[in-house]
């Protein structure tokens, strides 16, 4: 079987806009990705999941494979999913449609879809998982930018508040974690 690093490259090569990063997250960014799914109720949602960075320490941190439902639009990228993480749900679907896919009262969202500098992607992402989520619940973003990847106007429109949890220099290139949460009213 081939690596997740040949696999991710490959589809690098057929598809740069939508892969984006130049290699698989590393564990380190997984696990501040992660941080806090072990206290969550409800349904856990990755989307942009790629070969499994970020589902592998999701499933670490003693979430059951059963509540975990990944939303991948590439082909490619979803058979090596499904191969990898049996007793999870892995939709070829894209970020947009999570509302879609029959899921409330998620408690999380990590996202490695791309969403830096693309306002309609974060609107539609972002906006329709805050429609499905738990009170409590909170999305996770990964970016290499060193600000949130979502600007206060959108922000705003869409009722959240950003959190930075850090800088992981261990990834190629260094990765930030946004957390963004829905505001109370
Ligand atoms: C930067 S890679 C991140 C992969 C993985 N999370 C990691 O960190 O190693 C972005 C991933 O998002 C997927 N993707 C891009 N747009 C998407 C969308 N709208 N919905 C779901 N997945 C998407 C790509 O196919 C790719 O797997």
């Amino acid at each position: 079987m081939a690596s997740d690093l040949g696999v991710f490259l490959g589809e690098l090569l057929r598809r740069p806009a939508e892969v984006v990063a130049i290699a698989p997250s590393s564990g380190a960014v997984a696990r501040r990705m992660t941080e806090g799914v072990e206290d969550v109720d409800g349904p856990i949602v990755e989307i942009g999941p790629g070969t499994g960075s970020f589902t592998k320490a999701i499933l670490a941190r003693g979430v059951a494979p059963e509540r975990v439902t990944l939303l991948e639009t590439n082909a490619r990228f979803c058979e090596t999913l499904q191969q990898k993480f049996p007793g999870v749900t892995v939709l070829n679907r894209p970020a947009q449609e999570i509302d879609q896919i029959g899921l409330a009262g998620v408690g999380a969202v990590i996202s490695g879809v791309p969403v830096l500098a693309r306002p309609q992607i974060q609107r539609d992402v972002v906006g329709r998982a805050l429609g499905v989520m738990a009170p409590g619940g909170f999305f996770s973003q990964i970016t290499y930018s060193p600000n949130a990847p979502i600007g206060p106007q959108i922000q705003r429109e869409l009722g959240v508040s950003a959190e930075k949890r850090g800088t992981v220099w261990a990834n190629l290139p260094p990765a930030r974690v946004f957390v963004f949460r829905r505001l109370r009213h």
